[in-house]
């Protein structure tokens, strides 16, 4: 009797043991389910998150050099200013002293005269360095005369200096442009000439200003050593910002950069500004 009764009893409790069993097994199922699809919604929700931040963070970075580019050509025509006003006048002043000081020796006073003449050169000589600096930071003349007037008179200079023949041609008809477009254009002019001096080892260089109806073009090519565009580092933190501060001044002005090198054929920078880059830009200031 105990031995029939025993399984009966069994049974009964067993079976809703087995149910519940089956319900819990059925419900860790749902729940390892809802928790693999929480888990991948979250993982496409990190990675779309990750995916606006790092466009966040490009678009900024690009407005940040934008501004700084902005910034440094102020900064520059702030010295430039300040070197006109503070030292060139003093200079000029003191030069007009000396003079004064000179007519009023005798011409028997030889080694005075001799030395006041030595100390005018010495104040000529820095009036001409202090405008060769003030050249550098803003070159007036680009206000006045244009970019190509002014890309002639620089590649005079770089090629004394550097030993590059430099020569600079136009073509297409004569036309003036935005201010911030010529300075921005000189800039990456400048750039690309010190990177020839720097690293191709050329002994010729060209720039090219070429304007059409619709487009200005403005190209440094050099007979030099050459390089491969694509194995062009990330900059460090002295070297090899030239490139990408000349691509972030193309895009100042709404151009484009781009650059046709391999090793041992030369370079060539090319900066391309479209017609509708004009009309931008001009609205833009
Ligand atoms: N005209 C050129 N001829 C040969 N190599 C060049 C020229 N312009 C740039 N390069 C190469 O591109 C690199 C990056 O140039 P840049 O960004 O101006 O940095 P940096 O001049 O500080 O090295 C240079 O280190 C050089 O290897
Ligand atoms: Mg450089």
């Amino acid at each position: 009797m105990y031995g029939l009764q025993a399984p009966a009893g069994t049974f009964t409790i067993e079976e809703p043991f087995f149910v519940n069993r089956l319900l819990n097994a059925l419900s860790l199922m749902l729940l390892a389910g809802l928790l693999h699809i929480w888990m991948r919604s979250t993982a496409a929700n990190e990675a779309q998150a990750q995916v606006i931040k790092d466009q966040n963070e490009k678009l900024q970075a690009a407005h940040v050099s934008r501004r700084m580019v902005e910034v440094q050509e102020a900064e520059r025509r702030d010295v430039a200013n300040h070197l006109h006003d503070l030292v060139g006048q003093k200079l000029t002043a003191l030069s007009i002293n000396l003079t004064i000081v000179k007519d009023q020796l005798s011409p028997s006073q030889t080694a005075q005269i001799a030395r006041l003449e030595d100390s005018l050169r010495v104040v000529e000589e820095t009036t001409e360095s202090i405008r060769d600096v003030m050249a550098e930071l803003r070159p007036a003349v680009l206000d006045d005369f244009g970019l190509a007037p002014v890309l002639r008179w620089y590649a005079d200079q770089f090629t004394k200096r550097s030993g590059v023949a430099t020569s600079v041609v136009e073509e297409g008809p004569v036309r003036r442009l935005p201010a911030m477009a010529e300075h921005a254009l000189f800039r990456m002019a400048q750039n690309a000439l010190a990177n020839v001096a720097k690293h191709a080892h050329a002994d010729k260089a060209l720039v090219t200003l070429r304007t059409t109806a619709r487009s200005t073009c403005l190209i440094v090519a050099d007979n030099g050593d050459g390089f491969d565009p694509a194995a062009v580092h990330q900059p460090t933190r002295d070297h090899g910002w030239g490139l990408m501060i000349m691509r972030e001044r193309a895009a100042a002005i709404g151009a484009r950069l781009s650059i046709e090198s391999a090793p041992g054929h030369g370079a060539k920078i090319i900066v391309t500004m479209d017609g509708d880059a004009h009309d931008q830009s001009s609205a833009g200031g």
